[in-house]
C-alpha cells in the first residue's frame, strides 16, 4: 500500500529546501523529529480540504477499515467525538427544544465537553446490573424499552466500546434496535482501532455502528493524537458530507504532520500482515492470562489486547499492583482501587512478556473480605450541562460538595469518565467515588 504523505515529507526533507515557513524550528534537529515536521506547504495538501496526498492516504484508510469514508484527525478521539456528535446532530429533524442524545453513562469527558459546546441535552442510560464507573453494559432489550418510552426519539445513541476495563458492548444487538427506531448509533471506539484486524473483525463498523471514532494511537503503531472518524458503508445518513467541517470545528488549523505521516505509514503496516501479528499477540496474552490465573490472580479478559487484574478480588488494590510493577520497571496503563489495566500490542516484545510473567509472585492466601465497589447512581440534573459548564463557579473540598451543583465534570484522568456530570446535584455516592479516585476538590456552581 502506498504512503503518499510519508513519501512527500521524506522527499521534501531530502531536497534541503530553505524553510521560510512554520514551524519555527525550520527543520533543525532538537528532539530529532523536526526535519520531518512540516506544515501545509505547497504539495502537502490540507487536512480539512484534502485534494492530494492526504485525500489519497485517507482513501487507503477507508479501504482498510471497509468504511464509506474514513477521516484522519490529529487531536485524538477527543476531537473525533465532538465531530461525530455534531455531524449526527446536523442530520436530526429539528423539533422544539434542545436536541437530545441518548448516551451510556460511562462516556469520556470529551463527550461532555462536546455536549456543552453544542448545547445538547443528554438522556443517560445507567446499567441495569452492577457496574463500576468505567462500565455501562446495555442490553438490546433495555435499549428497546428506553426508546419505546421516549416521547421524541433522540438524534443518536452514543456508547463507549471497548471501555477502559476491556468491556465490549453487544454492538450487533444494540445496532439492530437502533435500526428499528431509525436512530444512528455512534460508538466511541477509542480503545478498539485494532479490532478491525482480528481474524474475525470486532470493529464497530462491522457490527452495525453508523459512525465511530478510533484513537489509532492507543492500539496501533501511531503517534499520540492520531485518530480516525469513520462513517459506515450503510450509515443511516450521508454523514460523510459533514465530517471534514465537523473535525475542523473541534481541531487546530495546524495539524501535526508527524502524526499524519504516522497515520499514513500505519496503513502500510496494517496492510502487510499486521492482522497475523495481532493474532500472535493475543495468543501470548491468553497464555500470560492462564499463567497468572494459575498463580492465583483474578483476571478480566474480554478485550483481546487488554488484561485487567481484579485486585479487589485478591485483596490488593490496583494502585499497589501498579506500584509493585513500577518497581520492576513495568508501567501499566491504568490503576484504580479495584483494577490494574495492562495494554499490549504486537509491539510488546517477547522479552517484555517474560518480564511481566516473572514479576508476579504466587498470590499468598490471606483472609479478607473482597471490598465492595462503590456504584454510581442517578442524580438530579439541576441545570443543563452547558449552563453549568459556563456558570460562575467555586472550588470546594469533595467532602463539602454534598447537594451542590457540579460545574466542571469531576474526573480523574485516566479513565476521564465523569463521576459527576456538569449540572448534576452531587450525592453522597459521588463523594465516595471522588475520594476513591483521589479527587479532593470539586468545581461547583456558585448559586445565587
Ligand atoms: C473511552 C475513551 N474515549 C475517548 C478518549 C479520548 O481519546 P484521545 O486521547 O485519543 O483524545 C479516551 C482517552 O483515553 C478514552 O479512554
Amino acid at each position: 500500500m502506498d504512503t503518499p504523505i510519508y513519501d512527500f515529507v521524506k522527499e521534501y526533507q531530502k531536497k534541503g529546501i530553505v524553510r521560510l515557513h512554520m514551524p519555527g524550528h525550520k527543520g533543525s534537529s532538537f528532539l530529532g523529529c523536526e526535519p520531518m515536521d512540516i506544515t501545509e506547504v505547497n504539495g502537502a495538501d490540507d487536512l480539512y480540504h484534502p485534494q492530494g496526498i492526504i485525500r489519497q492516504s485517507e482513501e487507503n484508510a477507508t479501504q482498510l477499515f471497509g468504511a464509506r469514508r474514513t477521516f484522519y484527525a490529529t487531536g485524538g478521539s477527543s476531537q473525533c467525538i465532538g465531530a461525530m456528535v455534531y455531524t449526527a446532530m446536523l442530520h436530526c429533524k429539528k423539533g422544539q427544544g434542545k436536541p437530545v442524545i441518548l448516551a451510556a453513562r460511562n462516556a469520556h469527558k470529551a463527550f461532555l465537553h462536546s455536549c456543552a459546546l453544542l448545547d445538547l441535552e443528554v438522556q443517560w442510560i445507567y446499567p441495569e446490573e452492577e457496574a463500576t464507573l468505567c462500565a455501562c453494559p446495555i442490553s438490546p432489550q433495555q435499549l428497546d424499552r428506553i426508546l419505546k418510552s421516549m416521547e421524541a426519539l433522540p438524534f443518536a445513541l452514543y456508547i463507549t466500546s471497548p471501555d477502559y476495563l476491556g468491556g465490549m458492548a453487544d454492538i450487533r444487538g444494540i445496532s439492530a434496535v437502533c435500526k428499528k427506531f431509525g436512530v444512528p448509533l455512534l460508538v466511541d471506539n477509542a480503545h478498539g482501532a485494532y479490532l478491525r484486524f482480528l481474524p474475525e473483525s470486532l470493529h464497530p463498523l462491522d457490527l452495525g455502528a453508523d459512525m465511530c471514532c478510533d484513537s489509532a494511537h492507543k492500539t496501533l503503531p501511531v503517534l499520540t493524537g492520531g485518530a480516525y472518524l469513520h462513517i459506515a458503508k450503510d450509515a443511516i445518513a450521508p454523514f460523510e458530507n459533514d465530517g471534514k467541517n465537523a473535525l475542523a470545528l473541534f481541531g487546530s488549523t495546524s495539524p501535526s504532520y508527524l502524526t499524519l505521516q504516522s497515520l499514513d505509514l500505519c496503513n502500510r503496516i496494517v496492510a502487510e500482515g499486521y492482522g497475523e501479528k495481532i493474532a500472535v499477540c493475543t495468543k501470548k496474552i491468553n497464555q500470560l492470562a492462564l499463567r497468572l490465573t494459575k498463580l492465583g490472580y483474578s483476571l478480566q479478559h474480554f478485550e483481546p489486547l487488554k488484561l485487567v487484574m481484579e485486585g479487589a478480588k485478591i485483596g490488593i488494590t490496583g494502585y499497589a499492583l501498579a506500584e509493585f510493577l513500577r518497581e520492576k520497571g513495568i508501567e501499566a496503563e491504568f490503576a484504580d482501587e479495584d483494577h490494574l489495566v495492562l495494554m499490549f500490542t504486537p509491539e510488546t516484545k517477547d522479552i517484555d512478556f517474560e518480564k511481566i510473567e516473572a514479576a508476579f509472585p504466587p498470590v499468598i492466601a490471606r483472609s479478607w473480605e473482597a471490598r465492595k465497589t462503590v456504584l454510581l447512581v442517578e442524580s438530579e440534573q439541576a441545570m443543563s450541562i452547558r449552563e453549568a459548564m459556563f456558570a460562575k463557579r467555586r472550588t470546594v473540598w469533595a467532602e463539602q460538595a454534598l447537594g451542590q451543583i457540579c460545574a466542571a465534570p469531576a474526573v480523574s484522568c485516566p479513565p476521564a469518565i465523569p463521576i459527576a456530570i456538569s449540572g448534576e446535584r452531587i450525592t453522597q455516592e459521588m463523594i465516595a467515588l471522588f475520594l476513591l479516585y483521589g479527587i479532593e476538590e470539586i468545581d461547583v456552581v456558585e448559586e445565587a
